[in-house]
């Protein structure tokens, strides 16, 4: 079930002209239910029109500071994002889903060296990340590649300057403008020098342990294979997209007929038929089965669930592994059925 609370907003504070990070009050009783680990993302729900809109947003504080807070980047002409920035305010409540997510650090005992590229609000779960590879182990390093307009655009820019005092022999920050020439600062975007002169140059000495990617698309793709290039293997690589791609959903044109569908969520089994053009998220929650789900885009995991019978097939797919859907899990906000019966399991993921 796609389980929610209402939680007030104990602080909103400025982060830059158009960023505010907000603070949620976890109450004593929840503290298990909404804690989690460095990297992951809440969804926020809110009712707009008679719908129930949702966006995640990443959880930028550290696991170990006991605060649930994120931050948000206004989208010119996006709906929650500039609501966020123009009308919270402390004291609000929202209704905020569980922490989820698979873009996370964890926690080993072993020496880690950690890289991260980011750009604008991509910075997120990176500060939750970078703060709780330097805490866990006083011989864990962080390098941080921060791409953004300029610094008043930067994104946690106070913050990062103060983890660098607190941590200045094992931080190592390397921002990149694309709007303001600055001393130490790279001009441009992160591309593939950025990257060679990061991992070859500045830091060739360094063994790299794990790399965090998040920001656009491009700048992920951009990354990744610079970094494979460089004889990185793909499994230390890991990458958080905001936005899914565009594209049209080429599979759906050709895909006829209708397919009847079990759905099996907290422990009960629904029955429905489909058109095999809709994917299978929406054929549920059209419905009214309280199935999760959070970006409908392909691009965060909450709508996970597992094949039990029949075949599905994703429209896109950035978040399975090759195994994972080997093994039946399937994103159902992508999924479109190919056989006259499918058999789906939200509780098995
Ligand atoms: C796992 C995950 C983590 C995330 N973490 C963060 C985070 O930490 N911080 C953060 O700021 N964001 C984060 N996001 C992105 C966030 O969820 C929202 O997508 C973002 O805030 C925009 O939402 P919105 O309602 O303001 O924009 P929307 O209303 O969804 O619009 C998005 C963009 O599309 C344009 N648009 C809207 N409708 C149309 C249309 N009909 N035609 C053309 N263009 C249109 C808008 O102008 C806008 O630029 C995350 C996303 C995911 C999936
Ligand atoms: S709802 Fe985000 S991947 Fe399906």
């Amino acid at each position: 079930m796609s389980e929610s609370h209402a939680l007030k907003i104990s602080a909103v504070d400025q982060l830059t002209p158009n960023a505010v990070a907000l603070t949620f009050e976890v109450p004593q009783e929840l503290k298990d239910t909404y804690s989690f680990k460095a990297g992951q993302y809440i969804t926020l729900k809110y009712p707009l029109n008679g719908k129930e809109l949702r966006r995640a947003y990443s959880i930028s504080s550290a696991p170990s500071s006991g605060k649930l807070t994120v931050g948000i980047k206004k989208m010119p002409g996006g709906t929650f994002s500039v609501f966020a920035n123009e009308n919270l305010k402390a004291g609000d409540v929202l209704e905020v889903m569980h922490p989820e997510g698979r873009f996370v650090f964890e926690q080993t005992s072993d020496k880690k060296h950690v890289a991260a590229f980011a750009a604008g609000s991509g910075i997120t779960p990176i500060m939750s990340i970078a703060e709780t590879v330097l805490e866990s182990n006083p011989k864990n390093t962080f390098v941080l590649v921060f791409g953004n307009q300029n610094p008043e655009e930067t994104m946690y820019f106070k913050k990062i300057q103060t983890l660098k005092e607190q941590y200045s022999e094992r931080f190592f920050v390397q921002y990149v403008y694309s709007r303001a020439h600055e001393e130490d600062a790279l001009f441009g975007r992160i591309e593939r020098s950025t990257v060679n002169f990061v991992i070859k140059n500045k830091f060739k000495e360094t063994p790299f342990d794990a790399f965090y990617l998040c920001g656009p698309e491009e700048m992920i793709h951009a990354v990744s294979d610079t970094l494979k290039d460089n004889g990185v293997s793909p499994d230390k690589i890991h990458f958080e997209l905001f936005t899914s791609s565009d594209e049209e959903d080429e599979l759906a044109e050709n895909l006829e007929g209708k397919t009847k569908v079990e759905v099996t969520l907290d422990d009960e089994t629904f029955s429905l038929v489909m058109d095999r053009k809709q994917v299978v998220l929406d054929a549920v929650l059209d419905e009214d089965i309280d199935a999760p789900y959070s970006c409908q885009g392909g691009v965060c995991s909450t709508c996970i669930a597992r094949i039990t019978e029949g075949k599905a097939e994703m429209a896109k797919n950035q978040i399975l592994t090759d195994g994972e859907v080997a093994e039946g899990l399937i994103l159902t906000c992508q999924a479109h059925p190919l056989t006259p019966t499918l058999k789906v399991d939200y509780d098995d993921v």
